[in-house]
């Protein structure tokens, strides 16, 4: 059966692109939105070239919140379309806890770290300063913290020869690509079990 899938994204895309584009050329079951809180979203491009759906949530205010009215918006748009799994890729804002619970086990995040080392928005950054010579990228649930829910996959990046933030950024970005593709198809073709913050695949 083919799984209704939706991406939400703030800004560039690449992620994004990354799961429409390997999901059409695997013939993945699964069908995909786009949702935005920027309307000028580079990624709203890339998608709608691609023949995907996008929705833009109206009136984002500035900062991490969501509105009242975008998190009923979200709540409508998950119920209406039937979405299973909703990906955050490079998604600048908080779910709501109660979103969260309404939908368990649905809204995903990438965060460009490995977590729990460098959360929040400046990750490769921090990661790169702080001297670590291996670093890497990690998909998630999402619960009601930020970068903290229970872990789905990781990937390790060797950023030790990187010579600036953007190469470790760059370096970092290719491996978030594979992985979330990764984490997509563990997701869509195996069972799980969350026990404590430990996601456990196979039963
Ligand atoms: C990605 O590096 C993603 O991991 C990061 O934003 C970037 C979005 O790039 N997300 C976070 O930092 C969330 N905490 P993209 O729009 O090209 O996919």
């Amino acid at each position: 059966m083919v799984k209704k899938i939706a991406i939400f994204i703030s800004g560039r895309g690449s992620n994004m692109e990354s799961l429409l584009k390997k999901s059409l050329s695997d013939n993945l079951p699964v069908q995909f939105i786009v949702v935005s809180d920027n309307p000028k979203a580079n990624g709203l491009k890339i998608a709608e070239n691609i023949g995907v759906k996008t929705i833009v949530l109206e009136n984002c205010s500035d900062g991490w919140k969501l509105t009242d009215e975008n998190s009923e918006k979200i709540e409508q748009i998950i119920k209406e379309h039937n979405i299973s799994l909703v990906l955050l890729a490079g998604f600048m804002r908080i779910i709501p806890k109660q979103l969260i619970e309404k939908f368990p086990s649905t809204f995903v995040n990438i965060h460009p770290s490995l977590l729990p080392s460098f959360k929040g928005k400046n990750a490769q950054r921090d990661a790169f300063e702080y001297g670590v010579k291996i670093s890497g990228c990690t998909v998630h649930f999402v619960d009601s913290g930020v970068d903290t829910g229970p872990i789905i996959m990781q990937k390790g990046v060797d950023i030790s020869s990187c010579i600036n933030i953007e190469e470790a950024k760059n370096e970092i970005l290719k491996a978030e690509h594979e992985l979330y593709y990764e984490a997509l198809k563990l997701l869509l073709s195996s069972k799980y079990t969350i026990i404590g913050r430990r996601v456990i695949f196979g039963f």
